[in-house]
């Protein structure tokens, strides 16, 4: 049984499953994320990192490969065991925050504590206030600017403490300056307490937030950098 929070070895992804005569957006790519890391995977557009992420958050299966969560192989899970680990043990930062627009931001936060078996309101406040976003609960998506909605999805992806935190271009729809205050909340409250947080982008932004650096380049993920050489 491997330590890892993430196991991903071998990993294909063929969207064309019937041909595979097109390109796979995967193409054998191997990786191990140990607990309490933050990873950064950088990559330009169409290199296949959302691909990557998907197929880690059992939203998507692989053509081919291995993916453990905690050391739970995701195939043998069934659907529904990964619907469970997804609702109990991941969380999601997107690019373009994914809030529901018709529910507030308490009620946002609340949902994702609600669908991971908890229905308690003071824990999603707490949420909110521990993105500084105290005073802000009732608002709606559209009454909140796109770095408070940001801090409201990362408030949604934290509250139910999950073991792993997915963000897939957390920046991306933000100003540079936003940006960096997104990640340093992102990353500052997982390593408080000890989530392990990949983000993937095609940005060097996340990067310097990160421990480790890997890039991925045509479906694999090959080498790794410092953050100084980005
Ligand atoms: N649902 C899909 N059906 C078919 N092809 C897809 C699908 N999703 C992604 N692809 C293809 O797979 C490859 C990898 O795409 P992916 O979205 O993983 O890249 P990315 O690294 O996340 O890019 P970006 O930085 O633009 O978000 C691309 O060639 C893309 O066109
Ligand atoms: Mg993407």
């Amino acid at each position: 049984m491997s330590h890892a929070v993430i196991k991903v070895v071998d990993l294909w992804k063929y969207y064309d499953e019937e041909g595979h005569g097109g390109n796979a957006a995967l193409r054998g790519t191997s990786l191990e994320v140990r607990r309490g890391e933050v990873l950064a995977i950088f990559g330009k557009s169409g290199s296949g990192k959302s691909t990557l992420l998907n197929l880690i958050a059992g939203l998507d299966r692989p053509t081919r490969g291995l993916i453990e969560i905690e050391g739970k192989n995701l195939e043998t899970l069934g659907e529904a065991g990964r619907t469970e680990l997804r609702r109990t043990r991941l969380g999601f930062v997107f690019q373009f925050f994914n809030l529901i627009p018709t529910l507030t931001a308490l009620e946002n936060v609340h949902l994702s504590l609600e669908l991971a078996g908890i229905s308690n309101l003071q824990i999603a406040g707490e949420a909110l206030a521990g993105v500084s976003l105290h005073g802000k609960e009732r608002r709606y998506p559209h009454e909140l600017s796109g770095g408070e909605q940001q801090r409201v999805a990362i408030a949604r992806a934290l509250v139910k403490d999950p073991a792993l935190v997915l963000a897939d271009e957390p920046t991306g729809n933000l100003d540079t300056m936003t940006g960096n205050q997104i990640l340093k909340i992102l990353t500052s409250r997982c390593r408080q307490t000890g989530m392990t947080l990949v983000m993937v982008t095609h940005t060097s932004l996340a990067c310097h937030y990160a421990d480790r650096i890997l890039t991925m380049v045509d479906g694999i993920i090959t080498d790794k950098l410092n953050s100084e050489e980005i």
